[in-house]
């Protein structure tokens, strides 16, 4: 019989790796040194290369800032490194051992799994887990964290959803996508289901259209090979901005359980229409950044865009015609990433031509401004009757937002779901990006576009905006 006291491991497979180094052992340590973690967790790092556990620690502590000697040694102590393949079943087996024997019979045996590898890695690394005997729950939990990209289009993440559903319950598939840990991103669901003044409002009779931009300032840096076979498509569309849409557009779920919440955002999902290789021609824009190629790991005759911009439809009774535009580049002027809801404007304007009145805009900065601001039209003081446009304004206070990796770790530990994205989430997200890749694909259309690095972009993307809108 499993006993009450539990013990936890974290496995991270791919150890030696990037994501390990800069995001997952400083979450870690910082998880651990608030007092976070239950106090019986400790983390094993697997990779192929050789480390001695001190090694392994050592080059941990790189990447923690400014770190006391003895806080260090309370969290290194919990820290080993085991070295072997994810891939090979008898390597896991002996690691899945020396797991069991450490935490012994009188706890529970707890591990969280955390796929920090190549993607290619993971369908061969799920089926070692499974033919060693990792994922057998008759001794304690075990969940799997699985990094993006989960599949490179809808049949193969529909295969790799199938393969963990053969070997494992949905309920122990934990699929990341760190902008769910984001404060600022959990915060659009408080946003709208905590207040009662914005519902009335949130639907086509009002909104004009949504805005949803992740633009970064820098350029593909060390991760040319990766993003060369990827692309703003697979990247940053497909994932985080479907999220973003998908959070945005929902309804009201009925609790705040992991399945109600991923019940309603699947819906929205769902509901975002299938678009065919015309419309996805016509209704998106696409660019590289000048000097792109030059890059180091890409392809000199490379035709990845480091710049997309798409526009979509939810059909459903309260989006109707609503157009959400997406865009999303490498290399821009700066790094941001916000959602703006476009009110209508006012259907008369008694203070002049109805063009002067700015619309109503609500906008949802997810960082590096970590906040909310609404624009709203004021009089100018003084003589007769000019209009300014004001914002109200909040920002989360500096310092109090925590990395995404922490939250999601610690949910993944506690096995919370929330903020993890179900398999179906996955498939209708690849679903809806399906089309504009294979149109980008076929014959090179619409056709590739230049920009300048620090630049805002191509400007042909502000036309998908249609007619009197603009980029915010
Ligand atoms: N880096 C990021 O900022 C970031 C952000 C979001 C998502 N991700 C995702 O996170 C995953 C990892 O990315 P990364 O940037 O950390 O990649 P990476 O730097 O290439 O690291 C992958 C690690 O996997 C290890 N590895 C390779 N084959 C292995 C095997 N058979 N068994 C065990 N370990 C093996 C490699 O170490 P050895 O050669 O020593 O085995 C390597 O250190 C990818 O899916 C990526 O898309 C990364």
């Amino acid at each position: 019989m499993v006993s009450q006291a539990r013990k936890t491991t974290v496995v991270i497979l791919g150890a030696s790796g990037d994501l390990t180094q800069r995001k997952l052992g400083p979450a870690l340590f910082h998880l651990m040194n608030s007092g976070s973690l239950p106090d019986l967790c400790s983390f094993v790092g697997v990779s192929r290369s050789k480390f001695s556990d001190e090694a392994f620690r050592s080059t941990l502590r790189e990447s923690v800032d400014a770190v006391s000697d003895s806080d260090w040694a309370g969290f290194a102590e919990r820290a080993s490194y085991f070295q072997g393949s994810s891939t090979n079943a008898l390597s896991l087996k002996l690691l899945d051992q020396q797991i069991s024997e450490a935490c012994g019979d009188d706890f529970a045996d707890d591990r969280v799994y955390y796929l920090a590898l190549k993607p290619s890695l993971y369908p061969d690394t799920l089926l070692a887990l499974a033919e060693s005997g990792s994922l057998n729950e008759s001794l304690g939990s075990r969940r799997v964290v699985i990094e993006k990209p989960f599949g490179t289009d809808f049949e193969s993440a529909r295969k790799l959803n199938e393969l963990a559903h053969s070997m494992m319950n949905e309920d122990q598939i934990y699929r990341i996508d760190h902008y769910l840990g984001k404060d600022t991103v959990q915060n659009i669901l408080v946003f709208r289901f905590a207040n009662a003044i914005f519902e009335p409002l949130w639907n086509r009779n009002y909104i004009d259209h949504v805005q949803i931009s992740v633009l970064e300032d820098l350029g593909v840096e060390n991760r040319g090979t990766y993003y060369d076979d990827s692309g703003v498509l697979r990247d940053m569309m497909q994932n985080h901005l479907m999220q973003l849409l998908a959070l945005i557009a929902m309804e009201p779920p009925a609790s705040s359980t992991a399945d109600a919440l991923r019940d309603e955002k699947a819906k929205v999902l769902s509901a975002v229409r299938r678009v065919d290789d015309d419309y996805a021609t016509a209704n998106s824009v696409r660019a590289q950044y000048d000097g792109y190629v030059s890059e180091t790991g890409v392809d000199p005759d490379s035709s990845t865009a480091t710049y997309g911009a798409v526009k979509l439809f939810v059909d459903t009774w309260r989006w109707q015609d609503v157009p959400f535009v997406l865009r999303s580049g490498k290399a821009l002027s700066r790094k941001s990433s916000e959602i703006s809801i476009e009110f209508k404007r006012p259907p008369q304007s008694i203070f002049g031509v109805s063009g002067d009145v700015m619309p109503n805009r609500l906008t949802i900065s997810i960082q590096p401004d970590e906040g909310v601001h609404l624009q709203f039209v004021n009089k100018t003081p003084g003589a007769g009757t000019e209009l300014a446009a004001e914002t109200l304004e909040f920002h989360f206070p500096v310092g109090v937002i925590r990395d995404a990796y922490e939250r999601l770790l610690l949910d993944a530990i506690l096995g919370d779901a929330t903020h993890f994205n179900r398999s179906d989430e996955i498939e209708y997200s690849w679903r809806i990006i399906d089309p504009f890749i294979n149109a980008w694909l076929d014959g090179g259309t619409p056709k590739m576009l230049g920009y300048e690095p620090g630049s805002f972009g191509p400007m042909e993307a502000e036309g998908l905006l249609g007619e009197g809108r603009e980029w915010i």
